[in-house]
């Protein structure tokens, strides 16, 4: 319980780590609600969990998935949107039932109607069980921004300026990124009752130190992590270069 953080050598044992504790909570609870994330950071353990099914390793028949965050205008066809990315990487290659599976709809015409209805069905599930997080380089989770206030519930942002930048990798043009998105909120991921928060690449050690040691402050969104009562870290050595573990 509290905050428990591991330094891994590499990628691929960040990866196999992640895997790891999904699988262990999907034998623990057959039917957990798994908060998920999208990003380069958890591909590989995308990949992982997809061969730790195809060895027999793990059943999400009774899984039930919430998506942290989709751009807001991308349709589900899209090539960046998030739908596409969570049904490529993973969701078409285990025995997830799809309509277990939610993401925002980047396309919904009344997005605060959506919001609101996002929310329900997370309560309705039962809440999360195990939200994955990755970590933006100004600090956010899904994608609440810094901000003077932690935004509580799921909500359409305005994506900042790094956030933006650090996502143009993905688009031919930066004109094509999107400027928004739906996210659920801090307080939709704090009331996760575990938090499994993943990161690699020196990039990211200095954004992690902060979050994890410096001071609670919405300006650091992950931040708000260090009140969890049950969070795990895995981080890979260019992640962890500024803790102290
Ligand atoms: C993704 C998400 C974001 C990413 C973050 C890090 O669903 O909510 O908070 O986790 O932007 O992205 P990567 O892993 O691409 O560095």
């Amino acid at each position: 319980m509290g905050m428990n953080i591991y330094r891994v050598d590499s990628y691929d044992a960040m990866s196999e780590m992640a895997a790891g504790i999904i699988c262990r909570q999907m034998k623990e609870k057959p039917d957990s609600v798994l908060g998920l994330a999208t990003g380069s950071t958890p591909v590989g353990m995308y990949r992982r969990i997809v061969e730790l099914y195809g060895n027999g390793e793990v059943d999400f028949s009774k899984a039930v998935t919430f998506n942290l965050d989709e751009y807001r205008g991308l349709g589900r066809e899209d090539e960046q949107s998030y739908y596409r990315f969570m049904h490529e990487k993973l969701f078409s290659h285990i025995n997830i039932k799809e309509e277990n599976t939610h993401i925002p709809d980047g396309t919904a015409e009344d997005g605060d109607e959506q919001c609101r209805r996002y929310e329900e069905q997370i309560r309705r599930a039962g809440g999360i069980d195990l939200q994955v997080l990755g970590i933006g380089h100004n600090g956010h989770i899904g994608f609440n921004e810094p901000a003077d206030y932690y935004p509580v519930r799921t909500h359409c942002v305005d994506l900042s300026e790094s956030t933006i930048e650090a996502n143009r990798r993905f688009f031919t043009d930066i004109n094509e990124v999107p400027k928004q998105a739906y996210t659920t909120g801090i307080g939709t991921i704090m009331r996760a009752k575990r938090i499994l928060l993943l990161a690699c690449g020196e990039d990211k050690a200095d954004i992690l130190a902060r979050a994890l040691t410096g001071e609670v402050t919405p300006r650091v969104p992950a931040s708000i992590l260090q009140f969890h009562p049950d969070v795990t870290v895995v981080a890979d050595a260019g992640a962890a270069k500024y803790l102290c573990i």
